[in-house]
């Protein structure tokens, strides 16, 4: 099967599961393990912070930031389609007690004055807004990646009004790759962000959250509390440090890859690029005019041509991810199934 429902169906390769077998460990929890510090110390270089912290997922690093950030019954900022309101149950509500006020960017990316209408001092009817979090790349915009003016419109909004600004960086790689700018700029315009290890970067599990030492430490407390703090957690930190050293300069292929597929969307009559153009690795399409409903689209073209894709937020829209383990002949194969299911449905009507 060729797997484009997500980046993070890519499976650690053999030389980089004997990297990991090879990792020295020790007690994570302890701060002894020697890979695991490694990792963090790599990460919070690479985006020009002070510290870092390893965990199980992208999901507990934005937990721990919001958590971290702010308190009970104040507000973040983000756009209608981030993940922390769409796909982490309920986390900041539930974890932090926090009102997300949300804001309907494009492409998953809003400026200043969008963020300026829901920003709050904060009062005994009001809540305070505390912080501005961004997602970079946006995944629901198709892998948009944030102008770097557009991010500096967003820092002088928090500095006015004591806000702290934070960076979902699940894809950070991706838009580092494809824009050209390094992780230290776009790090350099956010308190905090993290970086996902198991997407794009092929690891098989874990995230860095990065920022002052000071915040790292408080963020420590919330990893423990929330049953992230590990033991010889080195094992699967070293899949991260494999992955910086070999896995971050071939995303360009990926983001070629995914432009080869959304070239071959706009030639087929039934399917509409919808998030247009492809900066990165996240194809976005229409199935409307095809007559089929996205689930449909998408189990046929797995019934018939064993590639996978997931129908997404709407019930005629899919996406398609492109990655490490899916090559330009893979993407090949698929691009020109997406057209044929779509040329057969609209013969059959
Ligand atoms: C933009 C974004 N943020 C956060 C996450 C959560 O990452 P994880 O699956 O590592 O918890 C994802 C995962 O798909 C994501 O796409």
């Amino acid at each position: 099967m060729i797997d484009l429902s997500s980046d993070t169906s890519t499976r650690p390769s053999q030389a980089m599961r004997e990297f990991m077998a090879a990792a020295p460990v020790g007690d994570e929890q302890l701060r002894e393990d020697p890979t695991v510090n490694e990792l963090q110390d790599y990460t919070a270089e690479l985006t020009g912070k002070e510290a870092g912290l390893f965990v199980p997922s992208g999901t507990m690093c934005n937990a721990i930031a919001y958590a971290v950030h702010a308190r009970p019954g104040e507000a973040v900022i983000l756009d209608r389609t981030a993940h922390p309101n769409i796909a982490e149950g309920g986390g900041p509500a539930v974890l932090a007690g926090l009102l997300l006020r949300t804001v309907d960017g494009t492409r998953g990316v809003y400026d200043r004055d969008q963020a300026a209408r829901v920003v709050h001092a904060g009062n005994t009817h009001a809540s305070r807004t505390a912080l501005i979090s961004v997602e970079n790349t946006a995944n629901m915009g198709g892998g948009m990646i944030w102008p770097l003016e557009t991010l500096a419109g967003l820092r002088d909004l928090a500095n006015e009004h004591g806000m702290k600004m934070h960076m979902d960086g699940a894809r950070l790689m991706n838009a580092v790759v494809g824009s050209g700018n390094s992780a230290a700029t776009f790090g350099s315009y956010v308190d905090t962000v993290w970086i996902d290890l198991s997407k794009g970067l092929g690891a098989p599990v874990g995230a860095v959250l990065t920022g002052s030492r000071e915040f790292i430490e408080a963020g420590r407390l919330w990893k423990h509390r929330l049953g992230g703090a590990m033991r010889q957690a080195g094992i699967i930190a070293a899949a991260g440090l494999y992955a910086f050293r070999n896995n971050v300069d071939r995303l360009a292929e990926d983001h070629a890859n995914a432009r080869l597929i959304a070239d071959r969307v706009v030639q087929t009559p039934g399917l509409e690029l919808i998030r247009s153009p492809v900066e990165t690795n996240i194809v976005i399409f229409s199935v409307a005019g095809t007559g089929l409903t996205a689930r449909e689209y998408a189990d046929r073209l797995l019934k018939e041509h064993d590639v996978r894709i997931s129908p997404y937020y709407d019930v005629s829209v899919v996406r398609a991810v492109t990655h490490l383990d899916a090559s330009r002949g893979d993407c090949e194969t698929a691009a020109e199934a997406i057209a044929a299911v779509a040329e057969n449905a609209l013969n059959a009507a």
